[in-house]
């Protein structure tokens, strides 16, 4: 089996999801390629190398540009908050590095769109990382829709919601500031709701859309007795028309009280409906319009039969469920494999930049009061 090293920009949240994940490939599949876990980056030398030896990568570095810059570095996995991510995929692309970045691709869809065009300028494989696709739950509603158990497809419901900053107390984090985020709710979170809508249902043609601001001055992170002001969206609501005629909706707040982590959607076909939630990520909703009458209704699916499911031979043994984490593992696993055969994986730049499109033609939709065409 041939190795691969990998770097890692960034550490916090998604820095140990990752580092989940590239240590539980190795024990659980047996890919073509197995990554080695060769440098952890952050910005403080104490911090990153405690991170590092915690995570267990060989090595800890302060500058991005160092380590992409070296040749033995095969994969760079971007992990920062979005303001970074074009400079870092840009560089590390130009340096013929396979580039793996975190959603949303960037802040702007020029910047996305310029990262597009260096990965393929330099030919290098690259993906983004919208995780939920490779919950083996949403496969088997892809499976069912592109085997025409739902038939024609009328509507995609995506509601993603969380609470966190309800508090006005909660600081001026960066992901409420624009210059670092790009947007809120909308980039954060509607766009893992659309991603999931462009996978099972296919292009968004058309959008119209409403943002929200609750809470638009906070404390700032870095003297609490004085306020910033909030620069994205607390909330969204969108309507969307998807080319193929169906209708849907992607909603996603941060101030649904008691919704921690609520990524839910449900597809409605002439044929039947499936319905998925991520806080019961081991069941698929199913219902179909040919079951006997006496007995039809929605049934809950457990998706974790190894026979039946994708991903489910490297766990456990049959109804030993899953969780959030191993939705990147699979994403990760993927990766390798496409690295291994050359290939670009999906979901990869062209959704990133897809992704942004529609995000800020909901932008303009919200400003403009019109429907936006993406
Ligand atoms: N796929 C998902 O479900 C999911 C979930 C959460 C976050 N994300 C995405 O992951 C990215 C990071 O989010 P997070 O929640 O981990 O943020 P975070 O604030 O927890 O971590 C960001 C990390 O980036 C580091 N960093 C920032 N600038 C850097 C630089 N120039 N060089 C090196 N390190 C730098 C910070 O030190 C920190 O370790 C964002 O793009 C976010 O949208 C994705």
């Amino acid at each position: 089996m041939a190795h691969v090293n990998v770097a890692l920009i960034g550490y916090a949240f998604m820095g140990r999801a990752h580092s989940n994940a590239y240590r539980q490939v190795s024990r659980f599949f047996s890919p073509k390629l197995s990554p080695v876990m060769k440098v952890l980056c952050g910005r403080n030398a104490k911090n990153v190398k405690a991170a590092a030896e915690q995570l267990g990568w060989e090595e800890a570095a302060t500058d991005w540009r160092d380590v992409v810059a070296r040749k033995d570095i095969h994969v760079v996995d971007i992990v920062t908050p979005g303001d970074s991510h074009a400079e870092i995929a840009m560089a590390a692309a130009k340096a013929g590095k396979v580039v793996f970045c975190e959603k949303p691709l960037a802040n702007t869809v020029r910047e996305a769109e310029q990262m597009l065009a260096a990965v393929q300028k330099a030919g290098v494989v690259h993906m983004i990382c919208h995780n939920y696709r490779r919950a083996p739950a949403v496969m088997l509603a892809k499976r069912l829709i592109e085997e025409g158990k739902i038939g024609q497809i009328y509507h995609y419901r995506g509601t993603y919601l969380q609470d966190w900053p309800v508090d006005p107390k909660v600081p001026l984090v960066w992901r409420l500031r624009k210059e670092a985020a790009g947007s809120g709710a909308l980039g954060d979170i509607a766009s893992h709701s659309l991603d999931l809508g462009r996978f099972l249902v296919g292009e968004i043609a058309e959008v119209t859309a409403a943002l929200e601001t609750f809470v638009k001055e906070r404390p700032l992170p870095e003297d609490p007795k004085k306020k910033g002001q909030v620069t994205v969206d607390d909330a969204s609501a969108a309507v969307v028309r998807f080319e193929n005629g169906a209708l849907g909706t992607i909603e996603a707040t941060r101030f649904a009280l008691g919704r921690k982590n609520y990524n839910r959607f449900e597809v409605n076909g002439s044929k039947g409906s499936v319905a998925f939630n991520l806080e019961r990520m081991n069941e698929l909703e199913v219902f179909l319009a040919s079951d006997a009458g006496p007995v039809q209704g929605f049934h809950n699916v457990m998706v974790t039969e190894a026979a039946h499911h994708p991903y489910m031979k490297a766990w456990w043994p049959a109804g030993h469920i899953i969780g959030y984490e191993h939705t990147f593992t699979h994403t990760v696993y993927d990766l390798l494999e496409a690295v291994a055969a050359d290939r670009v994986p999906t979901p990869n730049f062209e959704d990133g930049v897809r992704n942004q499109k529609v995000l800020a033609a909901m932008e303009k939709a919200a400003a403009s009061k019109k429907w936006v065409r993406v």
